[in-house]
């Protein structure tokens, strides 16, 4: 096996990646990468690893997760990547380059629509075609508001609020179920997600032990102090929510899709600091199932003269007469995933864009 060159690790070697992996980007936890992302590191997904060796030991690491998302405009198909890492003493080497090139080569073999992933190295990932894209609304929860003033909300003593992640995933799945947009997850994979170390889970409960809410708070290394999952009625959230704030005894940061409009309008009434992001870092991988895709719910909204088309590099938009061009990946990503400029849509076929992309916390890699 020729080194220096990305390939997947052999079973044998698994335990030699993870080591790798927990000593560079892991130091000093009780803890295992493998066990933040219990489906990343797993049999089924060894395909989907890439290391580099050099003269024996491992010095270079990528992941790359398949996720297969429920929306509006019908299902994705999403290339999640992670755990990027070079050895510090091969740095600088073009060997990270290669091992991402060989993970969007495998997410273009998958018939990924996009690939994403989450990161602040802006410039090192722009250079890889990725873009920052797609939305996210955050909510800094620090006062709290006079929860008795609210009818529409359960009261705190119908509520029987429990953190512990011994919760059935069955129920949990019951409530997630009713998302409109988030990966396709059967209860196995909640079972596993709720072993994620370094993770609180929020249950509320009503008298009749309905699970009415969940949140979750924290994921091993990262999101400490963020709920990056939650779900059940906004009557149930918003008091589990209030619950987490006291517990904590520091702000807490909810993070929604722009879509998750009652809970959005819920959170702007609080004292809340409203902060608008983006999803990840996104690069589109196979433009034309995207577009095909777009146009079919354009059609579905009546916009039957709707066309989208790449001509080259290009990208032409709009309806039969009223194209528009658009020349820059930029352009591009953020036409279909969001933040668009206000009003630089044109109104015919504004509803076409942005796609609701939502990939929820727990399928982060
Ligand atoms: C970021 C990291 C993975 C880069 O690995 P690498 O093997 O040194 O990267 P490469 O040599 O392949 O660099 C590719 C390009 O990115 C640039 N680059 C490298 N590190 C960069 C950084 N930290 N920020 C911005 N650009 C960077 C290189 O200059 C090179 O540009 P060029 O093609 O124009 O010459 C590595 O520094 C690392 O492991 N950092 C710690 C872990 C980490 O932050 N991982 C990312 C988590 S999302």
């Amino acid at each position: 096996m020729s080194n220096d060159e990305p390939r997947a690790p052999l079973e044998s070697e698994v335990p030699e990646v993870i080591g790798f992996l927990d000593h560079l980007l892991r130091p000093e936890r009780n803890w295992s990468i493998a066990a933040e992302y219990p489906q990343v590191f797993t049999a089924p997904n060894r395909e989907n690893l890439r290391i580099i060796k050099h003269n024996g030991p491992i010095i270079a690491h990528a992941a790359t997760k398949f996720l297969i998302i429920k929306t509006h405009f019908g299902l994705f198909k999403v290339a999640a990547i992670g755990s990027v890492v070079t050895d510090p003493n091969h740095r600088n080497l073009g060997y990270s380059r290669s091992i991402m090139n060989s993970c969007l080569q495998i997410a273009e073999e998958g018939c990924a629509d996009f690939a994403i992933l989450w990161s602040d190295l802006y410039d090192f990932y722009g250079k890889l075609g990725f873009e920052l894209a797609g939305r996210e609304i955050s909510f800094v929860i620090d006062q709290l508001p006079d929860l008795a003033t609210k009818s529409d909300l359960l009261p705190m003593h119908e509520l029987r609020i429990v953190q512990s992640p011994k919760v059935a995933p069955e129920a949990i799945l019951r409530l997630y179920g009713q998302h409109p947009c988030g990966t396709v997850r059967t209860a196995e994979d909640i079972r596993r997600h709720l072993t994620i170390p370094n993770s609180r889970v929020y249950t509320a409960w009503d008298r009749s032990n309905q699970l009415r809410a969940y949140a979750i708070e924290g994921k091993g290394g990262d999101l400490k102090g963020y709920i990056h999952e939650w779900g059940g009625g906004v009557s149930a959230l918003l008091p589990l929510f209030a619950h987490i704030r006291r517990e904590a005894g520091q702000p807490i940061t909810v993070i929604a899709p722009s879509h998750a409009e009652n809970l959005i309008r819920h959170l702007k009434e609080w004292p809340t600091l409203v902060h608008e992001g983006f999803l990840g870092m996104i690069r589109i991988i196979n433009r034309r199932n995207l577009f095909l895709k777009i146009t079919r719910r354009a059609k579905q909204l009546g916009l039957h003269d709707f066309v989208i088309e790449s001509e080259g590099d290009q990208v032409r938009v709009g309806t039969a007469t009223d194209l528009v061009t658009l020349s820059t990946p930029t352009e591009i990503t953020r036409l279909i995933f969001g933040p668009h400029p206000i009003g630089a849509l044109n109104p015919t076929y504004k509803e076409s864009f942005p796609i609701p992309m939502w990939i929820w916390g727990w399928d982060s890699v």
